[in-house]
């Protein structure tokens, strides 16, 4: 029997759930020779690395943090088109012929949407920051021809982001603003995708809601209330915590609101399927995950 080898690359690495879930997947699939470890690579080591993966027979590699950008740079991996417009590989296939890279993150988080019942064909899609997660995310959804508002922090960030989807998309309903356009951005938007790092960690306490100036004499619950379309998906790309403050800010003006655990969950079974052509047991691959977020607590 020979050991079909996959794995994570990233740094740091010891927080990640990929090897609990992609073992959960392939127990479910009875795959006992197929085995899926998390490596701490840095970005100085990555082409190396990726290299003696490939010397060393591995079958398929994900890339998280720090290297999804940076693994275009080395030259050594064929990107499919998506990932090449965006500048991002979060997965790597080997193959005699080279190797393959692609970008399941977005569309990891389109069957997140799809599958909690909130089809965004058609929606207008608001994305809260303008980083890593946000440009993936905002060029699926470009390139699917949504009405798509990026807003940030720093809005230059958001409208250069926005300029070069509408670019490369030909979509002209990609735009890009600042917080400051927050409130009325909000009152258009069928799904919200919050994807900056506030509800995590040290901003555990902080929702984008609270980063909204409030006109005089309204609180910050009355406006989101009075803004928010009464169909309206909150989707919260974060995962640990399950419920970030933004989820329970929209969640109390009667929002349906989704957390990050099936976009995780989905992007790792996209990947899953790319190195094995066999679709994961995608509830086998939540439960590893919820179980793993539990042990965390
Ligand atoms: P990722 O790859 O996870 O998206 P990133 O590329 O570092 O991470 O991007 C972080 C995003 O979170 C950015 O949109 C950032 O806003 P700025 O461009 O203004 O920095 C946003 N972000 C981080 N901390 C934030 C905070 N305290 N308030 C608002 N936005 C924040």
């Amino acid at each position: 029997m020979t050991v079909q080898k996959f794995g994570v690359f990233g740094y740091p690495i010891s927080h990640s759930l990929s090897p609990a879930m992609h073992t959960a997947a392939f127990s479910a699939l009875k795959m006992t020779d197929s085995v899926y470890g998390a490596y701490a690579v840095l970005p100085e080591e990555l082409k190396d690395a990726v290299l003696k993966a490939q010397a060393d027979g591995f079958r398929g590699l994900n890339l998280t943090i720090p290297h999804k950008e940076k693994i275009l740079e080395s030259g050594i991996i064929k990107p499919d088109p998506f990932a090449k417009k965006v500048g991002a590989v979060n997965t790597l296939l080997f193959k005699e012929e080279g190797i393959y890279g692609f970008n399941t993150d977005a569309a990891g988080a389109l069957a997140a949407l799809e599958t909690a019942g909130a089809d965004p064909a058609g929606k207008k899609i608001l994305i809260i920051g303008a980083g890593g997660a946000a440009r993936s995310i905002s060029f699926l959804f470009g390139e699917r021809g949504n009405t798509v508002r990026i807003i940030n922090r720093t809005a230059e960030k958001a409208e250069k982001l926005a300029a070069e989807i509408a670019v490369k998309t030909g979509n002209r309903d990609v735009s890009g603003g600042g917080f400051s356009t927050g409130w009325e951005n909000l009152a258009q938007a069928d799904i919200i995708i919050q994807t900056t790092e506030l509800g995590m960690g040290k901003y555990e306490d902080v929702s984008f809601f609270d980063q909204l100036e409030l006109p005089a004499g309204k609180t910050k619950d009355e406006m989101i209330q009075t803004r928010l379309k009464s169909q309206a998906v909150a989707f919260d790309i974060v995962y640990n915590p399950r419920e970030t403050k933004f989820l329970k800010d929209a969640k109390k003006a009667g929002a349906k609101t989704l957390n990050g655990v099936m976009m995780l969950v989905y992007q790792g079974a996209l990947a899953f399927e790319i190195w094995t052509g066999q679709k994961p047991d995608v509830g086998v691959m939540a439960e590893a995950v919820l179980k793993g977020l539990e042990r965390k607590e």
